[in-house]
């Protein structure tokens, strides 16, 4: 996830672009970079880190006048967070500058084929290979637009590119496919922003571009085509929300955007996982075939919601690939001498990066000369760097400080680990990986639904405000969702809730059930191992002591009906999959009632996002 802006007008292009970044920095900030036309040349800097980087560097090496421009702020994917990987990225003679926001599948066949032809890449992106692309439309005498549309034909994956071409001071191009981009209409200027907060300040008429749609603004008026160059539409609307709304895409709630955004968080995860024979692919793996076939233990260690997405991984990692998996809070680790060696994979888990306690035990770890491998969701953050290999998660940033879509993209990379294990080990075949790839490929559409159903959630929270304790309860892959979910209302909204393995109730905590105790159930889908039964059996039991059961089950469960006082539906999904889904409510329960009490939803009391002590 990057912040995109490009603008076209009388004003000062610089100050619109550089206002634009600024708001577009919660998008991502590991570097920042802008590209103006003057004079039939491109005149460009950027610098790693936030935009008070690239701003110092414009102080001190001043950039011409120029009424269009683009700017780029970036959260990083391919590549480190450099000055050279940070964008715009020009073509081979500097004619061409681009930005992007996505991930190009194809970039590596693109790439090896531009370096064929004696092009010199100079950064890690998949994104230079876009400009390149570009640059070489416009050399053989297209204008840029449909310099864009060939190229867009060429691309594979999700992106937003937004170009300008030197010798064409009157226009700037975009395209979209999977990935953000609005066009900002005003009065003799257009603007191109990653979302309306880009450009609200000058306009708030706007034009939201449809899939894989190419857009040219110039000084009068915004064309729009699809790839193939045959006449498209946008859709017009007003915005009417403020500055602090626009940022949140309309949300009161950085955390409520964040839910929101997981159907598309989890789709940009599993982006570029496959090669076109379908084997699975993870790019920073790192570690030889061999060297994972010598694994005979993993052990997964994370802290918090992280450690709960490696609960999840070792039920599927000890199904797919008959690995042993133990799962350790980071912060207990290193104290208990685990017993460790060179055929023990250590699987760190962050969204941060920056986990103290989760740092120290990798460190640990690898003085015993394990191989560690990092789960994140920051490029260039401690742990990956530290690590042997890195499976990068593709939320983009996420400033909530309670984890959601940080916690679903760690159970995609958990899943495609377990997944690329039995690939390697040869424990399933091929054609029942691609058969768990395809229906992790249909989750974003799960989750949506699950989004839709938010109200009747948002309505359950409201009518518990005032209720002081709660009990989450699951089995299987459903127990650690339990657990997140009593975490979430615990950060949030300060309550006493537990969460429990459901045949775990009666051998103690049952105790705790009162008349009225809502009680929420994670229940299994049937028809497996007998979990949906027994878990049927732990929600009698609470229920015979007064306890009032939310349950969320799969659609279709009528045997759950007279056991719920309330129920939630869930998609079909297999057991392994579901915390996808069973999460979602837990997270729009919490975040709901949270606010209805009048929290601060975003950062909560006493809390911080990145846990950098130990
Ligand atoms: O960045 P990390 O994933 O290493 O962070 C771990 C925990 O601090 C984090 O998950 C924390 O529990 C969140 N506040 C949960 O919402």
């Amino acid at each position: 996830m990057c912040g995109i802006v490009g603008y076209v007008g009388a004003r000062s292009a610089q100050d619109v672009v550089i206002d634009g970044l600024r708001r577009m920095e919660y998008r991502g900030y590991d570097s920042a970079g802008i590209a103006l036309v003057h004079d039939g040349r491109l005149a460009s800097r950027k610098r790693a880190g936030k935009l008070g980087n690239l701003e110092k560097a414009i102080s001190e090496e001043p950039l011409p006048a120029s009424e269009l421009g683009l700017g780029h702020t970036r959260w990083a994917t391919h590549g480190a967070p450099n000055d050279v990987n940070a964008h715009p990225h020009l073509g081979a003679t500097g004619r061409v500058a681009l930005v992007h926001n996505g991930i190009i599948e194809n970039f590596a066949d693109l790439r090896a084929r531009l370096e064929a032809d004696d092009h010199v890449l100079i950064s890690e992106t998949d994104s230079e290979v876009a400009a390149h692309l570009l640059e070489l439309q416009v050399e053989s005498g297209v204008d840029l637009t449909v310099a864009m549309q060939r190229v867009c034909q060429q691309l594979e994956g999700a992106f937003t590119l937004v170009a300008i071409d030197a010798q064409d001071p009157d226009r700037v191009v975009a395209a979209r496919r999977n990935s953000p981009l609005v066009v900002g209409i005003g009065e003799g200027e257009n603007f191109l922003g990653s979302d309306v907060a880009a450009f609200i300040e000058h306009t708030r008429e706007a034009l939201e571009l449809g899939q894989d749609q190419v857009v040219t603004i110039t000084r009068d008026g915004v064309s729009v085509t699809a790839f193939d160059g045959s006449p498209a539409e946008g859709r017009r609307f007003h915005v009417d929300w403020d500055l602090s709304a626009a940022e949140k895409d309309g949300h009161d709630w950085f955390m409520r955007k964040e839910i929101f955004e997981q159907p598309r968080a989890v789709a940009d995860s599993l982006l570029g996982r496959r090669t076109r024979s379908g084997q699975l692919q993870l790019d920073e793996m790192r570690l030889s075939d061999q060297e994972l076939r010598d694994i005979d233990k993993i052990i997964i260690i994370a802290a918090g919601t992280s450690f709960y997405a490696g609960m999840v991984a070792k039920y599927a990692i000890e199904h797919w690939c008959r690995i042993p998996v133990e799962v350790e809070l980071s912060s207990e680790f290193r104290y208990r001498d685990p017993i460790l060696d060179y055929s023990t994979l250590v699987v760190a888990i962050s969204q941060s990066g920056e986990t103290a306690d989760t740092l120290q035990a990798i460190r640990h770890a690898r003085t015993q000369r394990s191989k560690v491998l990092a789960i994140c969701n920051t490029n260039g953050s401690t742990i990956p760097r530290e690590s042997d290999a890195v499976i990068y998660t593709h939320a983009g940033p996420e400033i909530g400080v309670a984890s959601t879509k940080g916690f679903l993209t760690q159970l995609i990379a958990c899943y495609l680990l377990a997944l690329y294990l039995a690939q390697v080990k040869g424990t399933r075949y091929g054609d029942e990986i691609t058969q768990v790839m395809e229906q992790l490929e249909a989750m974003p559409a799960h989750i949506e639904t699950v989004l839709a159903g938010s109200e009747a959630i948002y309505d359950l929270a409201r009518e518990h405000v005032g209720t002081r304790s709660f009990l989450f309860l699951g089995r299987h892959a459903g127990y650690p969702v339990a657990l997140e979910g009593a975490l979430k209302l615990k950060e949030l909204a300060y309550l006493h809730a537990e969460g429990f393995a459901a045949g775990e109730l009666k051998h103690g905590p049952i105790a705790l059930v009162e008349d009225g105790l809502p009680v929420l159930c994670v229940v299994p889908p049937e028809g497996r191992d007998q979990l949906h039964d027994k878990m049927i059996s732990g929600i009698q039991e609470v229920r015979a002591r007064g306890a009032r059961t939310i349950c969320l089950a799969e659609e279709g469960d009528t045997s759950i009906e007279p056991y719920a006082d309330v129920l939630i539906r869930l998609p079909r999904v297999p057991v392994l999959l579901q915390p996808l889904v069973a999460v979602v409510p837990l997270q729009l329960f919490a975040c709901e009632l949270a606010s209805a009490m009048g929290h601060d939803v975003d950062q909560p009391r006493n809390l911080a996002k990145s846990v950098t002590v130990e």
